[in-house]
């Protein structure tokens, strides 16, 4: 009996105890639904939005990983693979593209920052039937080898002369046939952050200046 009764109390025991926590978790359930509806994405898992920006003269509707960089929404999702990937760190200068104006590295900016702006790539400038005039001055001077950095050194040559026309930068539609007063040491300082390992440069700064009006 002792023995039965002490089962009889724990059994009992047990069921109060349990009805109790059923209470418990039936009050909390709507909290944790809640909270597992906005974390119902695994940690890391990619977070898409839209974006929505104009690429040489094109407007284009993306929907994108928000950590996508502008280098990849061109290459990867527009196939627009004139613009390189080089360092993919901001050290090359391979990536450079000009947006509303400025020369930026496509690889260290988000393109879910880009919302409405103006991009001009290699692609933009010209076409083999029809270079830009610093483009024919590349061909001209022979300012490339491999070619790998040539399309970043030429969109960032083009913003260069805006910027030293205009004080402040401005569109690549600006006058080229302008001179630009730029001596060979501040040519060479403004264009230092484009990297040529095949080491080109006194072509390329006698294309950029052959196009800045002035013999380098
Ligand atoms: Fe962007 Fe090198 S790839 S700076
Ligand atoms: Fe080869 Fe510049 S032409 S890296």
């Amino acid at each position: 009996m002792q023995i039965s009764g002490r089962l009889e109390l724990s059994r009992r025991h047990l069921l109060i105890v349990g009805a109790a926590s059923l209470a418990a978790s039936s009050v909390a359930a709507p909290a944790s639904s809640a909270t597992a509806q906005t974390a119902s994405a695994p940690p890391g898992a990619p977070v898409m939005t839209k974006v929505s920006f104009d690429v040489n003269g094109d407007t284009h509707q993306l929907e994108l990983d928000t950590r996508t960089t502008l280098l990849d929404a061109l290459r990867e999702h527009l196939h627009l693979t004139g613009t390189k990937k080089g360092c993919d760190h901001g050290q090359c200068g391979a990536c450079t593209v000009i947006v509303d104006g400025r020369r930026i590295n496509s690889c260290l900016t988000l393109a879910v920052m880009h919302e409405g702006d103006e991009i001009t790539t290699i692609e933009g400038l010209g076409a083999p039937d029809h270079l830009h005039p610093m483009q024919a001055a590349f061909v001209k001077h022979d300012g490339y080898q491999c070619g790998y950095c040539t399309p970043g050194q030429i969109c960032s040559a083009v913003a260069v002369l805006d910027e030293v026309r205009s004080g402040i930068p401005s569109h690549v539609t600006a006058d080229l046939t302008a001179p630009v007063r730029l001596t060979n040491a501040e040519l060479r300082e403004r264009m230092s952050g484009n990297i040529c390992r095949c080491g080109a440069y006194s072509n390329i700064a006698d294309a950029i200046g052959e196009v800045a009006g002035r013999s380098a």
